[in-house]
């Protein structure tokens, strides 16, 4: 096709469709299915928030994936010179480069905290493994994390062991690092995932756990739970942060966006889903609360990996398969950067490595240090966590989307769309209606509702 720009060469691209399903899964399944899905589900009720979830993906997510790996791919570089150099087809203003680098922006400070997470989920392995939780009392357990998190220098070294293993693969380049990771990972991961299912459906309270995830009961449903389950989707399907872009970028001109697309939000639900299915029936069994907050698998499960028949061995596998869902992640957290360093400042990929790394690792400290000695530096009552979780996934996630939705909906010409999208389909008509349309118009319904200016 006429790309704007001329390819990238093969060196520089996935070497097969598959490969850039499983790291553009890899990027999308993380933290944010396994940790955050089954809390935030917990808490609002389930069946009818997962049903609304659901909804977001299928109807926003998915289109707004697609604009996303588009601009990556016809821009074939890293998103600053790749919406630069769209705008500049489109003869649009040069200003939309911002979008780019908004995008690295943003994956730099969401890695900046993803890294202290998936610090507690690489440390709760071998402290899973030594058989820690084995007959400790449920406020023993919980203990156990509130003391996990008192402790700056080991948080340190935790997110520091997980900043390396993502700039030592990341380091390695598209081919050698971020695809090899991806194939061997993704298979694992989903395996891990269905095995600790299968034990789950032991507990003999399965039935309860589906019941709970997908009976929709409107009464528990509140206007703040649909406005979590949107902004939930988007960050779970990795849109805004410029990572799906970058990915896009080493995407072959002959694989359909719209296909890889919608196989990747798949997995990506049905990461979260079985994670849901894995989770639920231990809580359940043990009579824990579905709606445990942030602590529901630092703590809840635990207590239950305690009492349970070979717990020790499969929250040892828990705790490994979230580890390599965060790490997956990561990746593509930091990519943007490191493209942009090493395609823009002509630097080599390991000083980007380096250097992009560096910066992360200082910024982590702040979020370090929000759960201990800095517990207290609060804005508006966040601590610097909280704060920058909130600017993130309030903000600046759904900014990205909002003004990439718009730039392929309005800015780029149709025919270049059309070039990209398998112009005659009628899924490239119906992207185009939810593009154009409802994407920006439930978005710019949230900032709204966000600054207070519409109630719902
Ligand atoms: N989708 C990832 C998760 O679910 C988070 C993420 C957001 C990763 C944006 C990359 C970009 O945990
Ligand atoms: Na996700």
């Amino acid at each position: 096709s006429a790309n704007a720009s001329t390819s990238r060469a093969p060196a520089q691209q996935w070497s097969t469709r598959i490969s850039f399903i499983l790291a553009a899964a890899g990027a999308a399944v993380g933290l944010g299915n396994i940790w955050k899905f089954p809390y935030v589900a917990g808490e609002n009720g389930g069946g009818a928030f997962v049903l609304v979830y659901l909804f977001c993906i299928a109807l926003l997510g998915v289109p707004m994936l697609m604009a996303e790996v588009l601009i990556g791919r016809r821009g074939q570089q890293n998103p600053v010179n790749s919406m630069a150099s769209l705008a500049r087809e489109a003869g649009a203003k040069p200003a939309w480069k911002n979008v780019g680098r908004l995008g690295v922006v943003t994956g730099f400070l969401l890695l900046s905290f993803y890294v202290v997470v998936a610090g507690w989920a690489l440390a709760y392995i071998p402290i899973t493994a030594t058989g820690t939780f084995v007959g400790l009392q449920p406020q023993e357990v919980g203990q156990m994390f509130d003391g996990h998190l008192q402790q700056p220098l080991p948080l340190i070294g935790w997110s520091t062991l997980v900043l390396l293993l993502t700039l030592g693969i990341v380091g390695r380049g598209v081919r050698k690092g971020l695809e090899k990771a991806a194939n061997l990972l993704m298979p694992l991961l989903f395996v891990f995932l269905l095995i600790l299912v299968g034990y789950a459906s032991t507990t003999g309270h399965f039935g309860e756990a589906v019941e709970f995830m997908f009976k929709p009961d409107f009464e528990k449903l509140t206007a703040s739970g649909v406005l979590i389950a949107l902004g939930h989707a988007f960050f779970t399907l990795s849109i805004g942060g410029g990572a799906m872009m970058i990915y896009g970028s080493y995407l072959s001109p002959q694989v359909s966006i719209a296909r890889t697309s919608i196989l990747v939000a798949i997995l990506d639900t049905a990461a979260a889903l079985l994670a849901g299915l894995a989770i639920f029936p231990i809580v359940f069994a043990y009579g824990l609360e579905p709606g445990g907050g942030p602590g529901l698998i630092f703590v809840t499960l635990p207590i239950a990996f305690g009492q349970m028949p070979l717990g020790t061995l499969f929250g040892t596998l828990f705790f490994l398969m979230l580890s390599v869902a965060a790490l997956t992640s990561a990746f593509s957290l930091i990519e943007p950067a490191i493209a942009w360093l090493t395609e823009k400042r002509l630097m080599s990929r390991f000083k980007a490595s380096v250097l992009g790394g560096s910066g992360i690792w200082l910024l982590s400290l702040g979020t370090v240090f929000s759960f201990n000695i800095g517990a207290d530096w609060t804005l508006a009552g966040k601590t610097f966590f909280e704060s920058l979780d909130y600017l993130i996934s309030g903000w600046m996630l759904p900014l990205g989307g909002l003004l990439m939705a718009l730039f392929t909906a309005w800015v780029m010409k149709p025919e270049a769309t059309a070039e990209e999208l398998d112009g005659d389909s009628a899924a490239y008509r119906l992207w185009l209606v939810l593009i154009r349309f409802l994407v920006p118009v439930v978005i710019m319904v949230i900032f709204l509702q966000a600054i207070g200016v519409i109630k719902l």
